[in-house]
């Protein structure tokens, strides 16, 4: 398959170059390929002739989204919408990552591909509109909506966690907001096989279970063999810019249709505690 990932210095990305790397990979940098600038892209696209365009290229500081609005918009609204005109131009396919924070919170059961978008915050925004304006120009795209991303292969909860264990004798972490953590590693994977598969439309990509960002800490610290006591605190206590949902669980619902599964988010963390050791 020739696929050709956008965002492959993130997180996520340098997953994904792991996971294809026996296929005929194309990975721009952003310095090549600057998804707001529609020419790039397009000569980009035109020239390699991928199969798939993987699109993980995102603004992804949540806070900052508040402060920078016209950059978070141009990147995770307008480049989208960029990066799939040249799709659609030389016939490739689209696979775009989208996330838990398009939904507001309210539920107490797990979201729905159905359900319907209300983001809460700028970078919720700009994703929910992104999907709605890919949809629109490209409905035979593939959305995958995760959530609570880590990995080895840049900043994550896990890894600031740990390095704040090594120094503190406790941390307080918020314990009001649920959702589903994600190693980048499993959704990479699971990435891989929705292209094989030629999903489409919007799929939920998460590891199974789910906990809260103090549930996750305390599994972190313990499973660290680490000391460290975790205290629970509301996000009253702990004021951030953008508001975040309160509940924001992804049902798998969308991906077992799709014949896939993920493992628990517990498994998924001790796996990445060995590779961050190793
Ligand atoms: N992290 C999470 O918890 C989370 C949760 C849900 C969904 N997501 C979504 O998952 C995807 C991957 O996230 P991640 O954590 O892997 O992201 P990341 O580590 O922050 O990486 C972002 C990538 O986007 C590239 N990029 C930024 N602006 C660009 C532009 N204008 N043109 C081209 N490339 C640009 C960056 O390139 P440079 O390195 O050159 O700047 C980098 O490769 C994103 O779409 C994100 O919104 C993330």
């Amino acid at each position: 398959m020739r696929v050709m990932i956008i965002g492959a210095s993130g997180l996520l990305g340098k997953e994904l170059v792991r996971e294809w790397s026996d296929s005929d990979l194309i990975r721009p940098t952003s310095q090549e390929v600057d998804i707001r600038n529609a020419e790039s892209v397009a000569s980009a696209v035109r020239k390699n002739r991928p199969e798939w365009i993987v699109l993980t290229a995102a603004y992804t500081d949540v806070d900052g989204c508040e402060t920078n609005v016209d950059h978070a918009f141009a990147v995770n609204r307008d480049g989208p919408v960029i990066v799939a005109k040249a799709a659609k131009a030389a016939g490739a396919r689209l696979l775009f990552i989208s996330s838990d924070y398009v939904f507001d919170g309210t539920k107490i059961t797990p979201y729905e591909t159905s359900d319907p978008r209300n983001p809460q915050s700028v970078y919720g925004k700009t994703k929910a509109e992104a999907e709605v304006n890919l949809l629109d120009l490209m409905p035979e795209c593939c959305i995958v909506r995760t959530s609570w991303l880590f990995g080895v292969g840049g900043k994550c909860f896990p890894d600031t966690i740990l390095k704040a264990a090594a120094t503190r004798s406790s941390l307080d972490v918020v314990n009001d907001q649920r959702g589903c953590p994600t190693y980048a590693t499993d959704l990479a994977k699971t990435i891989v096989q929705l292209c094989r598969k030629n999903a489409s439309g919007i799929v939920h990509a998460t590891n199974a279970g789910d906990c809260t960002w103090f549930e996750f800490a305390g599994e972190i610290v313990r499973s660290a063999g680490l000391v460290t006591v975790v205290r629970p605190v509301s996000s009253e206590q702990f004021p951030r810019p953008a508001r975040r949902p309160a509940y924001s669980v992804l049902s798998p619902h969308s991906l077992h249709a799709l014949g896939i599964e993920m493992p628990s988010w517990r498994d998924a963390l001790s796996r990445y505690l060995k590779q961050r050791l190793s």
